[in-house]
């Protein structure tokens, strides 16, 4: 394979080799939907028809004929039939929408998460597509950041374990042959999920220590699984942007991961290097990104303007621009663009597969084990012959499949009231808007009352509007609009029992929801089969078993608050009150809702927790144990949580990792034991000299359904 490319290299122009590294949108390509708008934008980013023609990818082209046409056009005038590389953000879905990923977080279901990657890559390969831009593995601190929903939420060991089952859904274990995978690109690297503030693109700062052990190891999970790919942060690193972040780039993710796959630059990101202020000009912009390592440009012109001349001047080696290139068509090779440039694009193919029953069932099961029972006092589940109001600006609506869904029909969105009609009499639910995402009126309010007054119980279906998170849109105030909140109180006037479902992407304030109703389902962006999966949590056809993965804070004024957090010089201990310690004077310390959270229509008692032995060594393992009873009459499955904690380390460890879970299945009164490894690698941290190693000494293990209401055990190591 490498002698082929090499010797079509070899082949190449200096000019068709830099328009190998240029990435234009769909409208630059003949053939494309609407073609012929091409003068303007590639005016505006003053390249020429000769760039587009030997260009190397194509951002966020779909559709079985609109691609094989893009591409049969492409090769009809590229001198060496150089196929294109189709690349677009299938990110929680293609057609079928799946929940957003901070909800597939709260499933800790790696097999439906691995599933709902390669539908997306099914749905998408037939549609054209080669490269997924996903998964994005941020590790997210701070709700404001209006992509968390992008991000399967706070903990590096289980954002891991879902960047490996992503890749392996996009990818499978052979993309030569399996035409219906993509290559998964992994983003945003590195650590675009820590920006000062949770808003979007700002500085991130932070340590090499805390960023090798937070923040880097879902992206080299992404890649220990084989991702072709990785995108580079808008964000700087330790004060470099980046996309021109040698350090990062070159030599990290290079050579100390031995990554050789494609490194992309997010959108624009290349010339943003002049606002950050690190490159006086696109020429200087162009220098620092192909040093550091980045081969493809998405979305301006740097390269194509300057490379040439920065090779000719000697500033840049022709070799770094071959090494790019080789990359580029090794990739092209492997996705077997060479022998078929439409690979799985497949008009007939995508009539059958897009948003069939199959898709849509794992679409619908994916989505209830996503939401999170936050609250229930005993009004859950409904009784189907209830008298229900359904009242709220979601009750009626398609939005719930969150911003990165641009394929996705919210036309056919399952909306909650028709799963409600799906599980219970028509004529025993009454519908009202009650408001609008931010806006009420008193007619509204009105008519909500008396949709209301005959139920038995109020359900009131609220959130944000999709438009709410995702990229650029952060909020300072992560409440839910007042509008929502005034039509909470109007309706708890009623004195009814009021169970709210929520539609959201980000971990919300709840003080106004929570205080004030009886029940609580967090039910995110559920994706296409939305409407179904909340009905058939709320009916108690599924028990909901969801745990929330990214702490919910008290108030926005903690933020960042997250589990694995350290305890400080001065704990605040309800044991021994102290004024001089680490508190707030009007919020507690901690979050409203933990990691881990979530609850069930049973009740899961832990008991007997137990250590094989309390001396671990190098070669000798230990193992705990517990014992999980259903103790309630409904069967559900509880997400036993394992954490452990180093009591004294050289470097500060945190109060509580994440190192392990089980799930487990109980029928009523059943009783489970749960057994955990615990091995000596994972008692190991980065150290101040950044190795990788572990400390003799005492350590806690804890076992409980969540990061909070945990039972401890202690062991020790002794190397
Ligand atoms: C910008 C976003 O940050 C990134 O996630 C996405 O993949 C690109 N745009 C391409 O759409």
């Amino acid at each position: 394979m490498e002698k082929n490319m090499n010797a079509l290299l070899e082949q190449m122009t200096l000019d068709e080799k830099i328009a190998q590294l240029v990435q234009l949108a769909t409208f630059f390509y003949k053939g494309a939907a609407g073609d012929g708008e091409i003068t303007g934008p590639m005016a505006d980013l003053g390249i020429d028809q000769d760039v587009v023609i030997n260009s190397g990818s194509v951002l966020g082209a779909s559709g079985a004929n609109e691609v094989r046409n893009i591409q049969k056009e492409h090769l009809a005038e590229n001198r060496l039939g150089i196929p294109l590389l189709i690349m677009a953000d299938i990110v929680h879905g293609f057609k079928t929408i799946f929940p957003v990923p901070l909800a597939i977080g709260c499933s800790w279901d790696m097999e439906l998460a691995e599933k709902s990657a390669e539908i997306a890559a099914k749905e998408a390969a037939v549609s054209g597509v080669h490269v997924s831009f996903a998964p994005m593995v941020d590790l997210v601190r701070d709700p404001r950041w209006g992509r968390v929903m992008e991000s399967t939420g706070e903990d590096p060991y289980l954002n891991s374990l879902f960047a490996r089952a992503f890749v392996r859904g996009f990818q499978g274990n052979d993309l030569t042959n399996d035409q219906h995978r993509v290559a998964a690109c992994v983003k945003h690297f590195a650590a675009y999920g820590a920006p000062e503030g949770g808003r979007d693109y700002n500085t991130v700062n932070m340590s090499e220590r805390q960023l090798r052990e937070s923040y880097l190891p879902a992206y080299k999970a992404a890649l220990d699984e084989g991702c072709e790919m990785v995108m580079t942060a808008f964000n700087t690193v330790d004060g470099i942007p980046a996309t021109g972040n040698k350090k990062l780039m070159r030599d990290l993710l290079r050579d100390e991961w031995g990554f050789d796959g494609v490194l992309i630059s997010d959108w624009g990101a290349v010339k943003e290097q002049i606002f950050h202020g690190v490159a006086a000009d696109e020429r200087e912009s162009a220098l620092k990104s192909i040093v550091a390592g980045v081969d493809i440009e998405m979305m301006t012109s740097c390269y194509p303007k300057h490379l040439k001349e920065l090779v000719e001047s000697g500033e840049v080696s022709e070799e770094i621009i071959d090494e790019s290139v080789l990359r580029i068509l090794a990739l092209k090779e492997k996705l077997g663009l060479f022998e078929n440039p439409y690979r799985g694009a497949d008009e007939e193919l995508e009539n059958q597969v897009i948003m069939s029953e199959e898709h849509r069932k794992a679409s619908r099961e994916l989505a209830a084990k996503s939401c999170v029972l936050l609250k229930n006092e005993g009004v859950l589940p409904l009784q189907k012959e209830q008298k229900v109001a359904l009242v709220g600006p979601f009750a009626k609506s398609g939005d719930i499949l969150g911003p990165w869904s641009w394929h996705g029909s919210k036309e056919e969105a399952v909306q909650l009231h028709e799963g409600f009609k799906m599980k219970m009499d028509a004529t025993n639910l009454t519908i009202a808007e009650g408001s609008d995402i931010e806006t009420v009126t008193e007619e509204q309010v009105q008519e909500a009352m008396k949709a209301a007054k005959e139920a038995d119980v109020i359900v009131l279906a609220l959130g944000e509007r999709s438009s709410m998170s995702g990229e650029a849109c952060c909020r300072a105030d992560i409440r839910l609009p007042e509008a929502q909140i005034q039509l909470i109180s109007k309706l708890k006037e009623l004195q009814k029992p009021m169970v709210a479902v929520l539609f959201n992407g980000r971990p919300l304030d709840l003080h106004g929801v929570i205080d004030q109703v009886d029940a609580v389902l967090e039910a995110w962006y559920p994706g296409t089969e939305g409407g179904a999966a909340v009905a058939d949590l709320l009916f108690g056809d599924v028990n909901p078993s969801g745990k929330l993965t990214m702490s919910f804070p008290f108030s926005v004024g903690q933020i960042p608050v997250y589990y694995n957090s350290f305890n400080t010089g001065r704990p605040n201990r309800p044991d021994a009150p102290n004024h001089y310690v680490s508190k707030y004077l009007d919020i507690p310390n901690e979050p409203l809702l933990p990691f881990g959270f979530g609850l069930s229509y049973t009740n899961f008692t832990y008991s007997e927790m137990t250590l094989t032995q309390t001396i671990i060594t190098p070669n000798e393992p230990i193992t705990v144990s517990v014992k999980v009873t259903n103790a309630g009459d409904t069967a559900g499955e509880e997400i036993v949580q394992l954490y452990i904690h180093d009591i004294s380390g050289e470097i500060v460890r945190p109060l509580k990792e994440l190192k392990g879970y089980s799930k487990v299945w109980l029928q009523p009164g059943e009783t489970k034991e749960i057994f955990f490894t615990i091995t000596e690698e994972q008692l190991r941290y980065y150290h101040s000299d950044l190795q990788f190693t572990s400390d003799n000494g005492e350590f806690h293990v804890m076992i409980g359904p969540n990061s909070k209401e945990l039972s401890a055990l202690t062991f020790e190591l002794a190397k």
